[in-house]
């Protein structure tokens, strides 16, 4: 197994602190054995997301202190709008204060009620963004998205045939836009092959349908075509990404992953119309359209993140901490979906706990216990995250039921993942003992942020 070699040296450290067995207990059982509602200084190593947790380089951390704080026309706006431009290729930047953010702006420009949104797999505040203006978010990701054990390289690509079919069903009036997620972050990080993001295309383009990718992950992906896809070996990342987006009429970014900050967000595309449309709208949320919600210090950060994000021993280093964490798991024969995501390794909790039903909710139980073991805080993708009533009020699960092990950038050492992978072996061996739970509260919408639960 290739260690995964740091291409970088410690500048400045934060202490971490691993409270005792007991008191980690104790913090579950207040935080009503959801780890959401766990103060994170009682977290000892914090998986729970790749989502702006990342560490910033000393190129960004001085781009903080040279940020731009002008209302309007500040200059670490147009330094970002430059970047995006050249890294994305498209005409129009629109920032935001987070992926969020984008997607409501363009889905409430774009969407209407009765209308349905195809992706391969919706993210949860995706699919929120969409359900939320009375529309159906559909997702159309190939069969072998839902298999995990079918080692094939690009299992985040959407069903072309689906696709086709869905727009003959609902006529491609009541389509206002296709997304495509990039890597499939709710289908276990899976990356979308060139092929697929170009048969897509040629659809919309058929339908007149407009085409966005969610690109938050889009240099992981890049890589991960680099890599497998047939003719791209010689060709950059860079280059790769340029490509993709060059097949899309525009993107929404969550700048929290593949941009290596700690907030922001922005929407890119070329219609100029659409983009005047979004502005409108940009105004009345996040604020003025060269900051959206964001400092200048900020823009300016995002700016350098991603230029630092394509760099190849960056790139290596970053897949390759997430393919440690798993041969770590594969050698203790723990079950994970495979092969391993670009952020995360997804444990198949039911696989894991086979002895608890879907309605005790075994990736959520694994997630507890993870932390009552060894301080570590992961996610529960699954029952939880992604559970409805039916009609007649029976609950309904999705297919997959994980535990995502998601890895910060820059973040950790493998040391760090060396003491992961030994908590998970620990309970591997006595996962009998590991209790399901019960929900005693939740919301309507993203119940997973705030449900309580207890142990059965
Ligand atoms: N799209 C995808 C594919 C995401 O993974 C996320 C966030 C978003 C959109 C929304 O971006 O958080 O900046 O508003 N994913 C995080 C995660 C939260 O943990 O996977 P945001």
């Amino acid at each position: 197994m290739n260690i995964p070699v740091e291409p970088y040296r410690i500048k400045v450290v934060e202490s971490l602190r691993r409270i005792p067995r007991r008191e980690r207990e104790a913090v579950l059982r207040k935080a009503g054995y959801n780890v959401f509602n766990i103060p994170a200084e009682k977290v000892f190593i914090d998986l729970l997301t790749d989502s702006g947790t990342s560490a910033m380089s000393d190129r960004q951390w001085a781009g903080l202190m040279v940020g731009d704080e002008s209302y309007a026309g500040a200059r670490s706006f147009f330094n970002l709008e430059r970047t995006v431009r050249r890294v994305f290729g498209f005409k129009h930047v629109i920032p935001t204060h987070q992926g969020r953010a984008a997607e409501r702006i363009l889905f409430q420009a774009l969407v209407h009620k009765g209308d349905t949104v195809p992706n391969n797999i919706h993210f949860d505040t995706t699919r929120a963004n969409v359900e939320v203006l009375g529309a159906e978010a559909l997702d159309l990701a190939a069969r072998e998205a839902y298999d995990p054990d079918d080692e094939l390289p690009f299992k985040g690509n959407m069903d072309v045939g689906r696709l086709e079919d869905a727009i003959k069903r609902r006529g491609r009036k009541r389509i206002p836009l296709v997304m495509m997620t990039v890597t499939n972050n709710s289908g276990g990080g899976q990356p979308v092959s060139l092929d697929n993001i170009r048969r897509v295309r040629a659809v919309c383009r058929k339908h007149k349908i407009p085409f966005f990718l969610d690109a938050c992950r889009f240099a992981e992906n890049a890589y991960f075509i680099r890599e497998r896809e047939k003719g791209c070996a010689r060709t950059s990342v860079a280059e790769i990404a340029r490509e993709a987006f060059s097949l899309a009429d525009g993107a929404t970014m969550s700048a929290k992953k593949d941009a290596l900050v700690n907030i922001g967000g922005f929407i890119a595309l070329n219609d100029d119309r659409l983009a005047g449309r979004l502005k409108e709208l940009l105004i009345i949320g996040e604020g003025f359209p060269t900051y959206g919600g964001l400092a200048g210090r900020d823009l300016e950060a995002m700016a350098r993140g991603l230029e630092e994000v394509l760099e190849p021993d960056y790139l290596e280093h970053r897949i390759g901490q997430v393919r440690y964490l798993a041969a770590l798991l594969e050698k203790e024969r723990i079950p994970y979906f495979k092969p391993c995501g670009g952020h995360a390794v997804y444990i198949l909790a039911d696989r894991f706990l086979p002895h608890l039903p879907r309605n005790r909710y075994p990736a959520w139980a694994l997630t507890t216990a993870l932390y009552r073991e060894a301080g570590v805080r992961a996610v529960e993708i699954g029952g939880v995250m992604f559970g409805r009533k039916d009609k007649g009020g029976r609950e309904v699960y999705p297919a997959l039921e994980l535990v995502r092990l998601c890895v910060p950038r820059r973040v950790y050492t493998v040391s760090h993942l060396q003491y992961v992978a030994e908590a998970l072996a620990e309970l591997y061996k006595r996962r009998e003992k590991i209790r399901g739970l019960r929900i005693v509260s939740q919301s309507p919408y993203l119940r997973h942020f705030t449900a309580r639960f207890e142990e059965v």
